[in-house]
């Protein structure tokens, strides 16, 4: 796989690219798209062949067997993750957003409180909000530029109307792979305050050369009777744009609800993102993903250098994630003036902090999930635009 390869993907209604110039004000004639979390790589060839087949077949109408589909579910979580899935634990969503909408429409009620630990991926707030739940934030602590969960201060913060806690592991942003000790402390948060507990681990696969992912039911098995499991191939494989996540849930009560929501709104998957996730969840897909992470380990380690040389900005380690999370609060500007010279000197599209919610304000996420050489720039512009520092 050549990830050097340059692929212009304006012009294809993409959000990353297509989409900079009115969100902010960036030209992709000339600017950086470094915000919506997907990759500008191609994906695998096994999946681009069984798209290809499918094309040449030439019939999408309704389909029934899902048993590849699951049975390459179980063959990925059970080889890259040593988490043994049961085929009838599965449900496809639209998506990993729709799959925690989903939840919160299954497992709670309008005006139930949501814990999330921010800063933290910024459509989880949305969602619950627009479905008429309540934000409940509680805030990370930062301790030396990396992410630790505060039990004892959200213990203080709850007041019994919290129903759910919306995990992000690996977390995005800031990138911690969560130790089996955190993973349990989890656990025990949600015990001790009875709440149900969705993992989202989309980003499972982006794992850096050294650290290893646990699967929440792996780090503490005793939490499946709350769990509510997410995964997808779609930031691994750069599938997204297929909408195909699953949402497994191993406890039966839980299931049955989940289920019984499922047929009342006719939801099921489509076939081309079931066909794709069987294809990239095979011997071939992890062979690309193991070179992918090698590229992007180049991409971090490029990336975190020129930061570390420009004064006052600090970019978090990360262990998983292609999503750099860098606090500009050591340069003592204002929000506006770093974001100004970001978007307007360097022009460069970044996600802003303040989205992510409590603890993101002196934040800004770049996207590293592209060409070196794109990478190589962004790091140049970057230097210019705050070479005062210097
Ligand atoms: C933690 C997390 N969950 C879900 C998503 C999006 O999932 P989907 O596109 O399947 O809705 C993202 C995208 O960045 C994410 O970071």
């Amino acid at each position: 796989m050549n990830f050097d390869e340059i692929i212009d993907r304006r012009g294809t209604h993409c959000a990353k690219w297509d989409k900079m110039e009115t969100v902010y004000g960036v030209s992709p004639e000339d600017g950086l798209p470094m915000w919506v979390a997907d990759t500008d790589f191609r994906a695998p060839d096994v999946v681009l062949d069984r798209m290809r087949d499918m094309i040449a077949h030439g019939v999408f109408g309704y389909f029934d067997n899902t048993d590849e589909y699951t049975g390459a579910i179980r063959w990925w979580m059970d080889n890259r993750h040593g988490w043994k899935v049961e085929p009838d634990w599965i449900f496809t969503t639209t998506g990993l957003v729709n799959g925690v909408g989903m939840c919160l429409d299954t497992f709670t009620a309008p005006g139930d409180g949501i814990v999330l630990f921010t800063p933290v991926y910024h459509a989880f707030a949305k969602v619950i909000r627009n479905a008429g739940r309540k934000v409940v934030e509680c805030e990370m602590a930062n301790e030396d530029g990396r992410y630790t969960l505060d039990f004892e201060t959200w213990d203080a913060q709850m007041t019994g109307d919290e129903k759910m806690v919306i995990l992000c592991s690996p977390h995005n942003p800031g990138g911690r792979v969560w130790t089996r000790e955190e993973l349990q402390g989890v656990g025990d948060f949600c015990r001790r305050h009875d709440l149900l507990l969705i993992s989202d681990e989309i980003h499972h696969d982006l794992v850096y050369p050294g650290q290893k992912h646990l699967p929440m039911p792996v780090a503490d098995p005793t939490i499946t009777d709350r769990l509510m499991m997410l995964t997808a191939p779609s930031k691994t494989f750069n599938v997204a744009g297929l909408h195909t996540g699953n949402v497994i849930i191993p406890d039966d009560k839980l299931r049955e609800r989940f289920a019984a929501r499922m047929a009342a709104l006719n939801l099921s998957g489509n076939s081309m993102g079931q066909a794709v996730l069987a294809a990239a969840y095979s011997p071939e897909g992890a062979a690309w993903v193991d070179e992918l992470m090698v590229y992007l380990d180049g991409n971090r380690r490029l990336f975190d250098t020129a930061i570390a040389d420009i004064p006052g900005l600090k970019s978090m380690e990360l262990d998983a994630t292609f999503l750099a999370w860098v606090d500009f609060s050591g340069t003592g500007m204002e929000r506006a003036e770093f974001t100004r010279r970001v978007e307007q000197q360097a022009g460069i599209a970044a996600n802003h902090g303040t989205t992510f919610g409590l603890g993101g304000d002196n934040f800004l996420r770049f996207n590293l999930g592209t060409q070196r050489a794109r990478i190589e720039d962004a790091c140049a512009r970057l230097s210019a635009a705050f070479g005062d520092l210097q």
